[in-house]
């Protein structure tokens, strides 16, 4: 089977400089037990690497990977940031915080604003909890210009994946596509029709039980895929969403020169940085609303509690979840799944790091799986932290005011307190320097 990397955002080449080699993880090469979790990203770490998006199937064990919170229903109204945190501070405690964030999210005009400055590789909203079939919907607006991607998906740890992306050259449609497993069958996409989807906002539904998936916009339902459609001879299973999925919201740069041809052709050209669809410095996608009612399990699911979802084979298939009571909360970034509790008190007197590790994964998720290979995924270094396990200084931001029309153009790049060109991004990966683990 073929899995590509996750999306475009990943082959940006700022991260490249890293301070630590990163160690790639994918079909046929698991993790290290060092560094046991294999990020969406394709990268082994520790810490956040072991929270969303840790992929089961290519990390060090199937428990390397924390389980993942199950769904919530409710309705998020993201008038302020007190429900978001910043990836680099999240250890895994969803009954606290009901979003994670990578980038710089903004609140401007009681709605939660994604940004994308020059020289980062934008902003992604996921949640903490996942939802295994449920109606998901999302009031938005897009972003616009060249090579810019809005995007709200649903993604699985396995990479199962329903999205909605907005192209910025093509502000009249929503690309609706869906994936399994990660495996890129570009074909399955299908234009839904609009209206201006810049300037009104609209509400996009994905509508998503065991047996159909609906796209559904402004109440219209706009396209449905049935999973007996969906069978595959060649991997003799259903390539249909099928295993919990986290809501990622996300602006992402598919127009870099650094990413594929195919990548940045798909986003409709290299991205403007001295556009006029930039404000404060930054392009920007809206998102007021976001609700989410989820659905009873599929009959047949293993049940045996009910605060979380954990993968029991390599299948990665709907029949190998589980639904159980184990929780587990990181003690610090040090930790994984395998030990929680590494990391829990302070640094021991006189200890010598002797290694460094990666503890939050970089890169951007931004849907839509475009061709790129897994091996030019990204990784980089922006902070370093102490053996303490204290994150990295760039942070989800304090809710500076977007002045809409107001700012002079890079005036952005003062909003962003450590979040500034590639070296200090949070999306880059935080180095941690390990000593507890090989005490
Ligand atoms: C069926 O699965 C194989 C292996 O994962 C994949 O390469 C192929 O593209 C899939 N076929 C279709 C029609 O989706
Ligand atoms: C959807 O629209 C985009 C841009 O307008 C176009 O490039 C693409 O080919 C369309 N996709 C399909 C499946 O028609
Ligand atoms: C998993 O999917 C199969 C179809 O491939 C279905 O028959 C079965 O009931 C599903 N099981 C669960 C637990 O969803």
């Amino acid at each position: 089977m073929v899995r590509r990397a996750l999306s475009a955002a990943l082959a940006v080449a700022a991260f490249s400089a890293t301070a630590l080699a990163s160690i790639k993880c994918g079909p046929g090469n698991n993790c290290p037990a060092d560094t046991p979790c294999c990020s969406q990203y394709g990268d082994c770490g520790v810490g956040a690497f072991c929270l969303g998006g840790c992929d089961p199937l290519f990390s060090h064990k199937m428990d390397s990977c924390v389980p993942n919170p199950t769904c919530k229903s409710a309705d998020y109204k993201l008038k302020t940031l007190d429900d978001v945190m910043s990836i680099d501070k999240y250890l895994g405690d969803a009954s606290t915080i009901n979003w994670q964030s990578q980038g710089k999210p903004v609140i401007y005009n009681d709605a939660l604003l994604l940004t994308m400055a020059e020289g980062t590789v934008g902003t992604l909203l996921a949640s903490t909890h996942y939802v295994w079939y449920g109606k998901i919907c999302a009031k938005m607006t897009t972003s616009q210009g060249r090579g810019v991607v809005t995007a709200f998906i649903m993604m699985s740890d396995v990479k199962d994946e329903i999205d909605f992306e907005f192209i910025g050259v093509d502000i009249v449609n929503a690309q609706s596509n869906y994936y399994s497993q990660g495996v890129t069958v570009y074909t399955n996409e299908k234009n839904l029709t609009v209206g201006n989807t810049v300037e009104k906002v609209h509400e996009y539904c994905i509508d998503w039980k065991p047996d159909e998936l609906h796209w559904i916009i402004d109440n219209k339902d706009m396209r449905t895929v049935k999973r007996s459609d969906t069978w595959n001879k060649t991997s003799n299973r259903f390539d249909y969403p099928q295993t919990p999925a986290r809501i990622m919201l996300s602006l992402w740069p598919a127009g870099l020169p650094s990413n594929e041809k195919g990548t940045i052709d798909w986003a409709g050209g290299v991205i403007d940085w001295n556009s006029q669809y930039m404000q404060n410095g930054y392009y920007y996608a809206m998102v007021s609303e976001v609700t989410v009612e989820c659905y009873d399990p599929p009959s047949g699911a293993q049940v045996n509690g009910k605060k979380s979802y954990k993968y029991t084979d390599k299948a990665g298939t709907n029949n190998t979840i589980k639904i159980t009571d184990d929780e587990v909360i990181l003690s610090s970034f040090y930790a994984t799944g395998e030990n929680p509790k590494e990391g829990a008190s302070s640094v021991s007197s006189g200890a010598k790091p002797t290694k460094s590790v990666e503890t939050v994964p970089g890169g951007l998720s931004g849907g839509g799986n475009r061709g790129e290979d897994a091996s030019s995924a990204v990784s980089g270094a922006a902070a370093t932290a102490t053996a303490s396990g204290a994150a990295a200084s760039a942070s989800a931001g304090g809710g500076q005011n977007f002045e809409q029309g107001g700012g002079n153009k890079g005036a952005g790049t003062s909003l962003e307190p450590g979040l500034g060109k590639m070296s200090g991004s949070a999306l880059a990966v935080v180095v941690a320097v390990l000593g507890l683990l090989v005490l």
